[in-house]
């Protein structure tokens, strides 16, 4: 890391409140994203970054990011998971520049070098010059030249990397509590269902923080409460993991009979009108966990986002693109064994999120909202305290306690 980075950041000062306030400097600034890259994406996490269902057969790649950091991750011949930066050893062309497919060899398209799977440089065009003339020098040795490669692992079916070597397995890491949460959703094999790439104009937190939102869901969402699909009165709760920085949040359907005063008092918007859906089938759906949970929102530090809403199932990858854009990666998914039916379910509710959809479209405005109000005051900070002050489970979810989690884990991180 560049020493004036650092530099230039000595003068930053967490408020003293702690998590309750959130600097509006930490969505704006250039220096804060480079460290981020270093402390935190290339730093002691474990970054997710495909479903092992993606690459199933040996030679089977997809490219990604870590940060914004471009990435390949492959199953090698001898079936292993490789993950490599794709960034080639010769001249840092990327070297990879399909989103997915099948091979067991990548030639850089400049000079065409050549890796195999592993990562490792395999072929030189010109190595030993033309007719005597040119080429390397004696001492060159392809071995010393391979592809930076990163360290993967899975859990679950979903694949991890991280720039460390020295890391906690991915099962401590998660802790138990959110293993719990992803072994109910992929509790069988899979089946993908599709992709959404949806580009945000605000900085990858500020996601983080809408999706650790219980908060705002009835009450931006208009669709949601309009319809009745999700009060804060409804029976739920919010799980915070001891570091602060995964959380579940999650809601019972149908269960804030006697619970809706809170709704009628506060007139709200959303609970003004009478509207009824023209075509029902859209919620049309079919019970399946037997905890009774409709929608559960995982999150994991730091990139990571694991959705049960009704029966759309999808995994949300965060990757920050600069101090104000951020790519989101949805990625849909049933299970192998779902009739034609509930794959059509599964299809149909889909309409109900991603940046098009009749909840979530509106999350993807908020942070751009956000960033155009915070612009120009760096130096004043957000107010975070409904539910109190603290870091900590609670039984309902009129809390923004999953938030001040994260902050607390990214402080942890970031040494602020
Ligand atoms: S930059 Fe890749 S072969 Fe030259
Ligand atoms: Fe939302």
């Amino acid at each position: 890391m560049n020493a004036s980075v650092t530099e230039r950041l000595s003068d930053f000062q967490w408020p003293t409140e702690g998590v309750t306030r959130v600097p509006y400097r930490v969505f704006l600034d250039r220096d804060i994203y480079e460290l981020e890259q270093e402390r935190l994406y290339r730093g002691q996490t474990w970054n997710f970054v495909g479903l092992e269902i993606e690459l199933a057969q040996p030679g089977d790649f997809k490219t990604n990011f870590v940060g914004d950091t471009p990435i390949v991750v492959t199953r090698d011949k001898e079936g292993n998971l490789r993950s490599f930066v794709n960034r080639c050893a010769h001249r840092g062309s990327m070297v990879c520049l399909e989103n997915s497919g099948n091979r067991l060899s990548f030639s850089c398209p400049y000079h065409l070098w050549s890796y195999d799977s592993t990562g490792a440089l395999r072929g030189v065009p010109f190595q030993h010059g033309i007719s005597g003339k040119g080429g390397m020098e004696e001492g060159f040795r392809m071995s010393e030249h391979s592809l930076q490669t990163l360290n993967v692992t899975t859990y679950n079916g979903l694949v991890f990397v991280s720039f460390q070597q020295d890391m906690p397995s991915i099962e401590t890491y998660l802790g138990q509590r959110m293993r719990e949460n992803i072994d109910r959703v992929f509790n069988r094999p899979i089946q993908l269902l599709g992709y959404n790439h949806q580009y945000l104009q605000n900085n990858w937190k500020l996601y983080f923080e809408n999706v650790k939102d219980s908060y705002h869901a009835s009450l931006l969402h208009l669709f949601f409460a309009t319809f009745g699909l999700n009060r804060l009165s409804q029976k739920g709760g919010i799980e915070v993991d001891e570091t602060g920085g995964h959380h579940i949040s999650f809601t019972k359907m149908n269960t804030d009979e006697g619970r809706e005063g809170e709704y009628q008092k506060s007139n709200l918007r959303s609970y003004q009108s009478k509207f009824t859906l023209e075509d029902e089938s859209l919620l049309a759906g079919r019970p399946e966990f037997d905890d009774g949970v409709t929608l559960a929102i995982q999150t994991i530090f730091p990139n990571l986002v694991v959705q049960q809403i009704y029966n759309t199932l999808a995994v949300r990858q965060i990757v920050p693109k600069g101090p104000s854009e951020t790519e989101l990666i949805w990625t849909y998914f049933g299970y192998a064994d779902d009739d034609d039916t509930m794959r059509n379910i599964r299809v149909k509710q889909s309409n109900l999120i991603g940046p098009a959809g009749l909840i979530s479209m509106e999350d993807g405005a908020i942070g751009e909202i956000v960033q155009k109000g915070v612009i120009r005051d760096e130096d004043q900070s957000s107010f975070v305290e409904m539910g109190g002050t603290g870091v900590e489970s609670q039984e309902h979810r009129v809390t923004e306690t999953s938030i001040r989690g994260f902050w607390q884990q990214y402080r942890a991180f970031m040494n602020f």
